[in-house]
């Protein structure tokens, strides 16, 4: 305990001590009540017994499985020649230990993607609390699937806990917690951000991540939720990829998302997005949360590719 206790930054770490989601205080619990669609979450354990009686569940459930590539081209001047053609395979929200119905078609589906490298956006157990075991047993089962010449790069999401960081380290996942690394080819270089949780935990350090980066660096920031972006004036970030929403998961006819669980609306809950200069892409996620179904979203993994025109 002592090790990972001496790995973990501080910050997360004592966040999650005094936010913990299991604590049965409200003013506590509050922390999480930004908006009215939160109120509406008191209702999720009534809705796969609802969904059943009506007979939509078995196709929400099928739905929820069906993960699918979504293909994607980033194009910017300023990114290095080197990298013409760099291939990102970002996948959010697994909620892997959640829904084992997910795990072979992940698996088969992951087994077709020849990636540069695979980002990892967050989310990876099913609740906000609890065992961490299935989730690693999980993690070992999905991992040699990825196909990724670089490397696996994470971060954690509002439903982590900074006890997952040394697990998932052994498993070659190297966890961003307000850092970042380079990736070098013939000479030039590009960087990857990784922020700490913007959403619950509020615990994002941008400028902490940016410290060793070169002014004029190509830049890829990975933040759980757009959340970060209220926090942006004119940060350098090339592109931004985010998660967290599932794309509102449940989207109802003609209203839409009823739950997205975030600040920014519109098109900042699923697809590509323009903040100020910062381009972006919020991804629906792999997984479901919740109720282990979806209705009129997709789950996918984002496939981008970068081109310099
Ligand atoms: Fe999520």
């Amino acid at each position: 305990m002592q090790r990972i206790l001496a790995h973990v930054k501080p910050e997360r770490r004592d966040k999650e001590l005094i936010y913990n989601p299991t604590y049965p205080i409200f003013w506590q619990r509050s922390m999480h009540f930004e908006t009215i669609e939160q109120a509406l979450s008191i209702f999720i354990p009534w809705v796969t017994p609802v969904l059943k009686l009506s007979g939509l569940y078995q196709r929400g459930a099928r739905n929820a499985i069906d993960v699918q590539i979504t293909p994607l081209t980033v194009v910017d001047p300023q990114l290095p020649a080197g990298f013409d053609g760099f291939r990102l395979l970002f996948m959010s929200d697994l909620h892997i230990d959640g829904n084992d119905a997910l795990i072979e078609p992940l698996c088969a589906l992951l087994d077709t993607v020849d990636a540069d490298v695979c980002l990892l956006g967050g989310d990876y157990r099913f609740r906000m609390h609890g065992n961490l075991r299935k989730v690693m047993d999980r993690f070992r089962e999905i991992v040699p699937h990825i196909h990724a010449k670089e490397g696996i790069l994470g971060i954690l999401g509002n439903h982590d806990s900074w006890e997952m960081i040394k697990p998932m380290e052994r498993l070659g996942i190297v966890m961003l917690i307000n850092e970042s690394v380079d990736i070098e080819r013939n000479g030039e270089r590009i960087w990857i951000l990784g922020v700490d949780d913007p959403h619950f935990y509020k615990c994002d350090d941008y400028h902490k991540a940016n410290r060793a980066i070169p002014e004029q660096a190509f830049r890829i920031l990975l933040a759980h939720s757009t959340n970060i972006l209220a926090k942006f004036s004119d940060e350098p970030v090339s592109f931004c990829l985010c998660g967290h929403t599932h794309a509102g998961q449940i989207q109802l006819p003609i209203f839409g998302p009823i739950i997205t669980h975030s600040h920014f609306k519109g098109e900042f809950i699923y697809g590509r997005w323009q903040y100020r200069h910062i381009s972006g892409y919020t991804s629906s996620g792999a997984g479901t949360s919740g109720v282990n179904v979806r209705y009129n979203t997709r789950s996918e993994l984002a496939l981008i590719t970068l081109r310099r025109q």
